[in-house]
């Protein structure tokens, strides 16, 4: 079992990679939990609060080339985690008020106290609306996160950003509270949709142009989808490289900042035409980079290498928008201060720069839609 350890303010962090049965048997109390997942989500995996065999898994998605069945496929052995289990609709409309409204309602029903830990199985949504109801049921409940999608073990579940959108903005309330567990098995990728598998691959691109070229470099030899070791390795990769961004940099002073690479523009396109994260940040990315271009003189054979990157992935490098509603939504986004913004310009490959725009002239110029 990996394991990498995040140490902030707030409180800290572990990252553990391995088989969920094992993860599980050594991180998570053994009562007084609840679980917060999804309709997708508890459609294959319910039986794991019943048993801790994935021998029941049959809807491989994603083509793995060697069996990745997880736990010892003696389904006669049961391990329950709780019956307390709180189901969301899939999606990201669920990041919400109302599902705050129905999650702390639901934990008033099974009378959670203080001495319980939630616990987050999905993707990116899950994690993010477990971990701000959590940290705002009795001024904050232990919580954690099994993240089930590509993105969510790269990027959602770590770092303590607990996000919901509200009138349409992107995560526009949230807190930075650190879950206490975060624990990884690359396995539960196996029922993923393909197309999910590639939303994760975009915010993976983006940790590497922004904070590991050799990453960068593993990502564009990264043809097959298939293969387990390098999959495994680019995953533990970009957690690392996020873990030690996160604790430099908790509450997003500095540094941090940079994660948000491609998001102003990714997050408006996300919210507009309503299309995934990861597709709308793969959008956003190369905005940035041609806006690194003109602004920063980054080398142009750069955007055009990450172009060809997402092509492979199959994921979009535009889209066509109207500029109006474009530009009023970047300029609703949290990060925006005061009357400038901060943009994410890349200087090289594993290098960027925050760069202060003014509002002015970001509404006059159409370069930044
Ligand atoms: N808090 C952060 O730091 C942070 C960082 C990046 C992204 N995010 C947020 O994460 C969200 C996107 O996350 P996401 O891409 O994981 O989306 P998601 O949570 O909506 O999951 C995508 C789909 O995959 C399904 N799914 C999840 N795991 C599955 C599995 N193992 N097998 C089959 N289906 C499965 C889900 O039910 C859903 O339909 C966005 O809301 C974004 O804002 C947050």
């Amino acid at each position: 079992m990996k394991t990498i350890n995040i140490s902030c303010r707030s409180g800290n962090s572990i990252i553990a990679f391995g088989e969920l049965p094992e993860l599980i048997r050594v991180y998570l109390p053994s009562e007084r939990i609840v679980v917060v997942t999804d309709s997708n989500i508890y459609k294959y995996y319910k039986h794991l609060f019943k048993t801790i065999s994935f021998d029941y898994i049959e809807n491989s998605n994603v083509p793995f080339d060697e069996d990745t069945s997880i736990g010892n496929n003696d389904s006669s052995e049961t391990n329950l985690i709780t019956d307390k289990i709180i189901e969301i609709p899939a999606g990201e409309d669920s990041k919400s008020f109302e599902t705050i409204e129905y999650i702390i309602n639901k934990f008033i029903e099974f009378g959670v106290d203080r001495s319980y830990f939630i616990l987050g199985f999905g993707g990116g949504v899950v994690c993010d609306i477990t971990g701000f109801a959590a940290s705002i049921f009795h001024r904050g409940l232990r919580f954690g996160f099994i993240p089930t999608t590509l993105l969510a073990q790269v990027d959602a579940s770590i770092g303590g950003k607990n996000g919901i959108n509200f009138n349409n903005i992107k995560n526009v309330c949230g807190i930075i509270r650190q879950p206490e567990y975060i624990l990884s098995d690359y396995r539960t990728l196996q029922t993923l949709e393909q197309s999910e598998f590639e939303n994760g691959l975009s915010e993976i691109i983006k940790t590497a142009l922004v904070a590991d070229s050799e990453l960068y470099d593993i990502i564009e030899a990264f043809s097959d989808i298939s293969n387990l070791q390098m999959l495994e390795q680019i995953i533990f990769r970009t957690a690392m490289a996020k873990a030690k961004i996160v604790e430099s940099d908790e509450t997003e002073t500095g540094l941090r900042k940079i994660l948000n690479f491609g998001h102003t523009f990714g997050h408006a396109v996300e919210s507009i035409a309503k299309i995934s994260h990861g597709r709308a940040v793969g959008i956003g990315m190369i905005k940035a980079l041609e806006l690194s271009v003109k602004l920063n003189n980054l080398d142009p054979e750069i955007l055009i290498r990450v172009k060809k990157l997402l092509i492979k992935f199959n994921l979009p490098y535009e889209i066509e928008i109207d500029q109006k509603p474009l530009i009023d939504k970047i300029l609703k986004d949290k990060k925006k201060e005061s009357d400038k913004m901060n943009f994410i310009l890349l200087d090289k490959i594993g290098k960027a720069r925050i760069k202060e725009i003014s509002i002015r002239e970001i509404s006059n110029n159409p370069e930044f839609c």
